[in-house]
């Protein structure tokens, strides 16, 4: 299969939580380690799940549906022609709304199903946003990212979250490479997600062997550990 390289990169508590909020205004002096982190990879895209997309960017903004006046194909959209780095949300119902197609200069790609309306595929176009499908009821991830290279030429990918994404996409054998920040931070917190979530819902595969590439301790008391996948 020929399909984007897969770098995780996350931040995580030393007991492997992940969710910012639970931190109150301790995540602040880390998120800039967060982004440097990320700069330092030559990647042309970054994808988070839905609910991150939500939470962190597009802050709740419900989509305006207008009836569409007639089917749409279920293929390929591209809203920016150019575009050359991207925003990828897996959003497999079609819940996002958009304000413009494009998050500080990367152009935004929707994971759809199929069961999508033909009325939020009409929204994303008229929004200039991008789609594509990448499964009938579920996403499947391989078949996503087959089409993030060949539709939209992705050879470098960021995972950035939520754990239940990374779950799936580990579970798919599908991430190459992890970067971890591990915060100073001991959450507790019960039920939260950590890095890797496996839905209950998907049948959990084995454990993900991990190659140690990279230890670094940076500024704040953040350690920064880089793994490849064994295969
Ligand atoms: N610490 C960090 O570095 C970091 C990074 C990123 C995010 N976060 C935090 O993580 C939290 C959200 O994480 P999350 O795990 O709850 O949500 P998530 O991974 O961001 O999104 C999960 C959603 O993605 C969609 N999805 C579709 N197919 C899926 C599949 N096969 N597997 C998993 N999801 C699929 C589903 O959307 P539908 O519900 O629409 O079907 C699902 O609810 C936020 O609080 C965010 O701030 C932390």
């Amino acid at each position: 299969m020929k399909r984007p390289y897969v770098i995780c990169h996350m931040a995580s508590t030393v007991d492997g939580k992940i969710i910012v909020d639970n931190w109150g205004d301790s995540y602040k002096r880390f998120g800039s380690l967060y982004e440097q982190c990320h700069d330092s990879f030559d990647s042309q895209a970054w994808m988070v799940g839905r609910v991150t997309m939500e939470k962190d960017f597009t802050e709740g903004l419900q989509p305006t549906l207008i009836q569409a006046p007639k089917p749409i194909d279920r293929i390929p959209f591209k809203g920016d022609e150019q575009a050359s780095s991207f925003a990828i949300a897996v959003d497999p119902r079609g819940k996002l709304g958009w304000e413009s197609n494009e998050i500080e200069g990367d152009h935004v790609i929707e994971l759809l199903t199929e069961p999508v309306s033909d009325d939020y595929l009409q929204y994303l176009q008229q929004q200039g946003v991008s789609y594509l499908f990448a499964g009938k009821d579920s996403i499947d991830f391989g078949k996503a990212l087959e089409q993030l290279q060949e539709v939209f030429g992705i050879k470098t990918l960021m995972l950035e979250g939520g754990g239940h994404i990374n779950g799936s996409l580990l579970n798919d054998g599908l991430i190459d490479e992890l970067s971890l920040l591990i915060l100073p931070l001991a959450d507790g917190t019960p039920d939260a997600p950590t890095t890797f979530e496996v839905s209950k819902h998907l049948t959990k595969n084995g454990v993900t062997e991990l190659k140690l590439t990279g230890v670094e301790q940076l500024a704040q008391d953040v350690l920064w550990l880089k793994y490849t996948t064994k295969r």
